[in-house]
């Protein structure tokens, strides 16, 4: 299962970069604003550098919602870098978009998926990647990681090669679900990435093992 970090921050790209596990980004306005990332120049720079720290994808979203705006947007954000995937919302004029960029060679993102069907009319358009909301669907008392299963059999069922890359995931055990289920791709924040890290255990028997190693008159580096 590939692991992309769920942020603009740079820094946090930095870091997941660093420990050697992340094979990309994915961003959202929302994320983009939390950085204090505004207007068209900046945005366009900050993309820029994110792709420089990254070799893997970097889903960059656009902000149109009709057809023809979508497609300025998204060829716009194309020619950045070849790892950029431009993320267009489930709407219909963004799976009209999706088509229009799968027959260009643009690849594509579609985001805020909460249902199967949704799911499956992007993978249609040939959609590169959909990004079901596993965290939101929680938050109103509806089983997230169910759907992923869901999209995961229906695009097994026909060999669609469009990737589910879950999204909007909260805490490790989402990791540790979407990896079972066979999602291709787990997008989360990097807090949430370093908690696989942690287990009592390990701390304990490596504190025992640096005790131990000590008694022994070798001193611990
Ligand atoms: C990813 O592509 C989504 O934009 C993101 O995972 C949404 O996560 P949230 O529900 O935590 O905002």
């Amino acid at each position: 299962m590939k692991f992309f970090i769920d942020t603009a921050n740079l820094a946090d790209i930095r870091e997941a970069q660093d420990m050697g596990i992340l094979d990309g980004v994915t961003t959202n306005p929302s994320l983009m604003a939390k950085e204090g990332i505004t207007g068209k120049d900046n945005i366009i720079a900050h993309y820029k550098q994110i792709c420089e720290i990254v070799e893997g994808d970097v889903s960059a979203e656009v902000i149109s919602t009709t057809f023809d705006e979508i497609i300025r947007e998204g060829e716009e954000l194309a020619e950045l870098n070849e790892n950029i995937v431009v993320k267009v919302p489930m709407i219909k004029d963004g799976v009209k978009a999706i088509k229009y960029f799968t027959e260009k060679g643009i690849r594509t993102n579609c985001t805020l998926i909460f249902s199967a069907g949704q799911a499956l009319l992007a993978a249609k358009a040939g959609a590169t990647y959909v990004s079901p909301f596993v965290g939101r669907l929680d938050d109103i008392s509806t089983d997230g990681m169910a759907l992923i299963e869901q999209i995961v059999t229906i695009f097994t069922n026909y060999g669609y090669t469009t990737e589910v890359l879950a999204a909007s995931v909260r805490h490790p055990m989402h990791i540790i679900q979407c990896a079972e289920m066979g999602a291709d791709v787990m997008t989360a924040p990097l807090s949430v990435i370093k908690a696989l890290l942690n287990h009592p255990l390990t701390d304990s028997g490596l504190a025992k093992f640096l005790a131990d190693h000590q008694k022994a008159g070798v001193p611990a580096k």
